[in-house]
């Protein structure tokens, strides 16, 4: 693939030219970032421009998000500069770079949840008046919303908002705060399709109005869908920056991983074996203490995929939970290999051969101030060879935690390095190989492949594919209806709590999913 490093050179034909003029907003010059044991980034060029929408693509771990913490102030880089509208600056906190114009909107939120969405934006408000009232933070988040096109209700707490909406009010905070250059890092991977969509409409409208977007993505459709130009970094470098006109989903895959891609998941034809799930008209509720599974039925046999599509919020997070022993049960039945666990504790799921991928790698998988080989043995501390009596043996634990992260190549520079260090894609890696060793029988996995890269999307599956090669039953919820379409074996869409309709996999296709899954019923559909 051909790099063009002025990217100019090409004519953006599709795009309308929302900027003529060219205005540089922000100039990074020789950005060197070195973490011990990892050289982030190398000697890296970047311009944006006024009015544009840059996508930053990347594997994980490729230096995209300390990219951003330099150009928004929470690293300093070890050498090389940044300039803003021509002027030199030496960032020294995310304070001095939103006073320049520079807001950053993380992947983990930063929102106080009691607070509601005018409080969370207004936080920081640096000439408010000596009088705020709860009416005039209202009536100033109304003008915001009206002038970014976002919308959420003011008065609502965080906590009772969805993740698009939190997304929203995050966003409305940057601006806010008269954020010129907005970056995005992976926006998207929260998001439901439908957010998404709405997300690069603010996108496109905040360039049109001459400010700048970062937008990070490991999607290439999204790249495609939103940026006028693109940078591509590999192992800390820029490998390419050009005009997304002039790139088709091939050529990024081709800059993105050196060659291009192609899928080698390799599901065996077997026999279903016996059944290792039964649910059994399961009711459960929300964390606010609404009805969110109302009588759910599936089982799941040995060496069986059931994939569950759904819109997010649709009870999706509460079933895996309940299945993990992690939420209470109103009413129903949860047996594995024919023994019933209803309301039994997580530890008695774990004994029983559940494991469990969460939807939160941060809050439930990882302990990301311990090390790999800590997070590798989370599981297992209590079980021999690692327990010894009541205390760990060191050297069995290295042994178990370097069988862990060779078997699902995860890259470290040391077993003893915070999990914290690692990218995004490394995280998830280690997660999936310490649950697949849990799970000898059933493994709940949730939105196992959100965040990763393609390489690393296509390792995690295939992981989890071997898994099930071997005899072993997946429960796998995503939000991607590609993901539940190429790796399961039965499809069921679940809605408002229910499952409103099962399939063999071969035997359904994607608008018909798609429909159940806005929750048109059979009859409607019908009709
Ligand atoms: N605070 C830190 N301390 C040590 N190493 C770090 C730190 N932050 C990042 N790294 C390392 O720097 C490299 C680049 O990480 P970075 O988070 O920038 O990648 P990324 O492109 O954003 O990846 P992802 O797509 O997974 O989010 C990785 O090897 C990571 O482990
Ligand atoms: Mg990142």
């Amino acid at each position: 693939m051909e790099a063009d490093p002025q990217g100019e050179s090409l004519v953006n034909s599709v795009r309308p030219a929302l900027n003529p003029s060219k205005v540089l907003s922000v100039e990074m010059r020789h950005i060197w970032k070195r973490f011990p044991g990892v050289l982030a980034n190398q000697d890296i060029d970047l311009e944006l421009y006024r009015g544009e929408v840059h996508a930053l693509l990347g594997e994980n771990g490729a230096g995209k998000s300390t990219l951003m913490h330099i150009l928004s102030g929470s690293y300093q880089p070890d050498s090389g500069y940044v300039r803003i509208d021509g002027e030199k600056v030496h960032f020294r906190s995310p304070a001095q770079a939103i006073a320049k114009g520079i807001g950053i909107v993380h992947q983990h939120f930063r929102l106080v949840d009691v607070l509601s969405a005018a409080e969370n934006i207004h936080l920081g408000w640096g000439d408010a008046p000596w009088r705020v009232t709860p009416q005039i933070l209202a009536e100033r988040t109304e003008k915001y919303c009206a002038e970014f096109g976002l919308h959420v209700d003011p008065k609502a707490e965080i906590w009772q908002l969805s993740t698009g909406e939190q997304q929203r009010v995050e966003i409305l905070r940057v601006l806010a705060r008269g954020a010129q250059v907005l970056i995005l890092d992976e926006p998207t991977s929260v998001l439901t399709p439908g957010e998404a969509e709405e997300l690069f409409r603010v996108a496109r409208g905040l360039a049109a109005k001459g400010r700048s977007v970062v937008f990070i993505t490991h999607k290439l459709e999204e790249v495609l869908a939103v940026s006028d130009r693109v940078t591509v970094l590999r192992n800390g470098r820029v490998v390419s920056s050009c005009m997304t006109s002039g790139c088709t989903k091939r050529s990024l895959a081709a800059m993105l991983i050196g060659q291009e891609f192609v899928s080698r998941l390799h599901r065996e034809q077997r026999a279903p074996g016996k059944p290792v799930l039964e649910v059994s008209d399961l009711h459960a509720l929300n964390n606010r203490g609404l009805p969110a599974l109302k009588g759910i039925h599936l089982s799941i046999r040995e060496g069986e995929i059931l994939g569950i599509a759904g819109v997010a919020g649709n009870g999706q997070s509460e079933l895996a939970e309940a299945i993990n022993g992690l939420r209470p049960i109103q009413q129903g039945t949860i047996r594995v290999d024919g023994v019933d666990l209803t309301h039994k504790s997580p530890h008695q799921f774990v004994d029983s051969g559940v494991g469990h991928i969460p939807e939160d790698r941060h809050g439930m998988g990882l302990v990301t101030s311990l090390s790999v080989a800590d997070n590798a043995i989370l599981r297992q501390y209590k079980h021999a060879p690692i327990a010894k009596g009541m205390r760990l043996d060191g050297k069995e634990s290295l042994k178990f935690a370097k069988k862990i992260v060779e078997q699902s190549a995860v890259k470290v520079s040391s077993l003893r390095e915070p999990v914290r260090h690692l990218s995004g894609g490394n995280q998830q890696r280690l997660l999936t190989g310490r649950e697949t060793e849990v799970a000898s029988r059933l493994l709940v996995a949730v939105h196992p492949t959100q965040g990763l890269d393609i390489g690393a999307t296509e390792e995690v599956r295939s992981h989890l594919m071997k898994h099930r090669n071997q005899g072993n039953a997946l429960l796998l919820i995503s939000e991607d209806l590609d993901e539940v379409l190429i790796m399961s074996d039965r499809i069921a869409v679940m809605y408002g709590g229910k499952i409103v309709g099962e399939f063999e996999a071969g035997d359904v296709n994607r608008t018909r999913i798609g429909l159940l899954m806005g929750g048109a019923n059979e009859l409607e559909e019908a009709g």
